[in-house]
């Protein structure tokens, strides 16, 4: 059974989608066992809660300094002892001993078709604006493993979405969550719980 940890800062519509995943049969031999959040405020929390998983809040905000978050976010991390860490719409910077320690092991979906609309400042609405600005005719989402940089990781899967005339940012935001992130994490993480993905082929070399 894959221990799979969601990390998470906003509505959680990804975390949900990945509850559900898991109670209609998309996704198989895989359970939440943690969700930690860097926003109290964090409806993804609730929703954790709300379906019997453990929700913790490890806030930069109730830390001295930068060190003092990262210690206690992996100290959080690895009480869960996942075998998959996963990136639902989180916005913090991850403690690079974080990626050192879970090589390979940390996956994120990102509102765009990378390398298109991605790295530093690329987040939320962001994408779709710039998206928009550019008048793509398609857009979509990526699931792509964490290394450390922005959105730089090798990816895993991707799905296309077209761009309506007429799209605002968050009419093009509901389309992608809907038609592309909702189905993309599921699928990801059942395929890996079901060995058809193997992450260390697909991320090269493990961490020496
Ligand atoms: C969404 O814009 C999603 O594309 C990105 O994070 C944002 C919030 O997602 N990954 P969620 O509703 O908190 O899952």
């Amino acid at each position: 059974m894959l221990r799979v940890l969601v990390c998470v800062s906003g509505g959680g519509t990804n975390l949900q989608a990945i509850i559900d995943g898991t109670k209609d049969g998309r996704i198989t031999n895989a359970e939440i066992v943690r969700v930690i959040s860097n926003n109290r405020k964090a409806y993804a929390l609730t929703r954790a809660e709300e379906n019997g998983i453990c929700a913790v809040c490890v806030s930069p905000k109730d830390f001295g300094d930068r060190e003092q978050f990262n210690r206690a976010f992996m100290d959080a991390v690895e009480e869960a002892q996942p075998d998959l860490i996963v990136l639902a719409g989180f916005l913090v910077v991850l403690p690079k001993e974080l990626v050192g320690k879970y090589v390979n092991r940390i996956i994120n979906i990102h509102p765009a078709l990378i390398p298109s609309f991605c790295g530093k400042g690329y987040y939320g609405l962001t994408v779709h604006e710039k998206a928009l600005e550019r008048g793509v005719k398609v857009t979509g989402a990526t699931v792509h493993l964490v290394d450390e940089g922005t959105d730089t990781g090798p990816i895993l899967l991707q799905k296309a979405v077209e761009v309506e005339d007429g799209d605002t940012p968050e009419t093009l935001q509901r389309r992608v969550m809907e038609q592309a992130e909702w189905v993309l994490l599921p699928k990801a993480i059942d395929l890996i719980a079901n060995g058809r993905i193997d992450l260390d082929r697909l991320g090269g070399t493990v961490g020496v």
